[in-house]
């Protein structure tokens, strides 16, 4: 090899090497007694005797150099910080990092798994305002003038026709008035209610609302969806029953229960030894919700199913009180 190419070889060796060990190969790949620049000094005795003085300072002066790179590529792995590739000795007396990072909230995390599965259904998300006209929260949803629900004693007014909704299904209103047929929508969201506060009740809290309407919904296709997303969420062998409700924007309307996720429907502490949990609400979308955002009743049919979030979350993680969701104790949220 000629005295160019070698140095160019030797630069681009030099500054590849990683440790000791690729540092000492390179050296022995050009100064070992069969390494490259050996062999150029070798070569003197060949050459013609005009050519020997030039080789011999040519190979000398790759000699210095190579000992040189070395060394100084030596440095630099060896040298700290100011190696990129350093990794300093591990410290076993130093203190562990704490690992204290940040999480999202329980609430979120049961928000975004219903969310998650809801997509996979279909669902996509809808929302709307928590300060909401009484008309969307109450009127469009067919809730009568005097429905105790609406009593100051349960809603928190901001003011004659503005509340804080208490529930979500204002958002399928919102929508509907939006949206023409088939539309399948949920809505996440947090409610408020003028609740005593005690370990079941809190005065805000947080649902998850199913809407479907297209021309031929039937009762069958709630009871389906509603088991596929409740046997996702708490399990398989998860069954649900029906049982007949009121709600004044449904009709008909059913209170949904499942079987204990815990003792499978054989009784326990945990669903009051009845082998049930009652888990949502549910029905039939009512004409005249149908009407007031102005489908035809006679041609479009629908179903519509809500459920406390934090009620889920209540269920699925063991958790006894919902006051815990909003007192933002560490000690609580890093459970979960
Ligand atoms: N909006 C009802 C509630 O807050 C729940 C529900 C939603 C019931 C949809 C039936 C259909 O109690």
């Amino acid at each position: 090899m000629d005295p160019a190419s070698i140095e160019v070889a030797l630069r681009a060796d030099v500054a590849a090497c990683r440790d000791a060990s690729a540092l000492e190969a390179t050296r022995v790949k050009y100064l070992g007694r069969k390494g490259a620049v050996t062999a150029l000094l070798r070569s003197i005795k060949e050459a013609p005797p005009e050519r020997r003085r030039a080789i011999g300072a040519e190979a000398n002066r790759l000699k210095v150099l190579c000992e040189q790179l070395l060394n100084e590529r030596r440095s630099q792995l060896g040298g700290g910080d100011r190696n990129p590739f350093y990794r300093a000795p591990l410290d076993g007396s130093l203190p562990a990092f704490d690992g204290a990072v940040g999480r999202r909230h329980v609430i979120a995390q049961t928000i975004n798994e219903m969310k998650e599965i809801l997509l996979g259904m279909g669902y996509t998300p809808a929302r709307g305002p928590e300060v909401e006209l009484e008309y969307y929260n109450f009127q469009s949803l067919n809730f009568p003038e005097e429905h105790p629900s609406r009593d100051l004693q349960d809603t928190f007014y901001v003011s004659d026709d503005i509340l804080l909704r208490t529930h979500t299904s204002p958002v399928q209103v919102r929508y509907m008035e939006e949206h023409t047929p088939p539309l399948k929508i949920m809505c996440p969201g947090r409610v408020y209610r003028n609740e005593a506060v005690d370990q079941s009740h809190a005065a805000e809290f947080h649902q998850m609302e199913g809407l479907y309407v297209d021309t031929d919904v039937s009762m069958a296709d709630l009871r389906n969806d509603i088991a596929i997303f409740v046997q996702q969420l708490f399990g398989a062998d998860v069954q649900i029953r029906f049982k007949p409700h009121f709600f004044p924007f449904t009709e008909p309307s059913v209170d949904v229960d499942m079987t204990c996720h815990v003792c499978k429907g054989r009784g326990c502490a945990v669903c009051g030894q009845s082998g049930w949990i009652e888990i949502m609400g549910a029905g039939m979308v009512h004409p005249a919700v149908f009407r007031a955002v102005g489908y035809d009743p006679e041609r479009y049919t629908g179903f519509a199913f809500g459920m406390g979030v934090d009620r889920v979350a209540m269920i699925k993680m063991g958790i006894g009180d919902i006051r815990l969701f909003l007192e933002n104790d560490l000690r609580f949220l890093s459970q979960f």
